[in-house]
């Protein structure tokens, strides 16, 4: 899928060849962990501080990533529950060449809970409307 870029991404990163699979695309653990770390910020713009992960789900890889590409992490709220908070990040990239539509290659929606010190679940400060 081609798609303009105009939104500003929570991380935006480009792939090196440490990064690759022996196919010699783009290892998925790899862009696994640039979404969780992209979810974790966007949650955090809705109120949480200390996360952990809790859950990964409809993870998608629709496209390979190849080395060289810009890849895009792009995050959205989902859902505000009360100790957690579930965002959806989309991954989109151009190659190395200046394109200027970027192809969505992955998706996935990831769920943070907010917790303590000790790692217990505590509410999310709700942010004044
Ligand atoms: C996350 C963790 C603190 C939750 O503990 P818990 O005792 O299950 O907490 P609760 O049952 O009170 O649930 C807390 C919130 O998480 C949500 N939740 C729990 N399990 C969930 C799941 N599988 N999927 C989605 N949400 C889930 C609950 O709905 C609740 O949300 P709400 O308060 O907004 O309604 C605990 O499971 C944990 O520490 N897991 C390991 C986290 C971690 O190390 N992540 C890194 C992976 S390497």
């Amino acid at each position: 899928m081609m798609i303009p870029s105009t939104r500003q991404p929570a991380i935006r990163v480009s792939l090196l060849p440490r990064d690759t699979n022996p196919n010699g695309t783009i290892f998925g653990g790899v862009i696994l962990s640039y979404i969780d770390q992209a979810g974790a910020i966007e949650a955090r713009l809705h109120g949480a501080g200390r996360v952990v992960t809790v859950a990964m789900e409809k993870v998608v890889f629709h496209e390979p990533v190849h080395v060289g590409d810009l890849a895009s992490f792009y995050g959205e709220l989902v859902r505000l529950g009360r100790t957690s908070v579930t965002v959806k990040v989309v991954v989109e990239v151009t190659g190395p060449g200046a394109q200027p539509l970027a192809r969505r290659v992955t998706e996935a929606e990831i769920t943070y809970v907010n917790v303590d010190e000790a790692g217990r679940p505590v509410p999310i400060p709700r942010r004044e409307a």
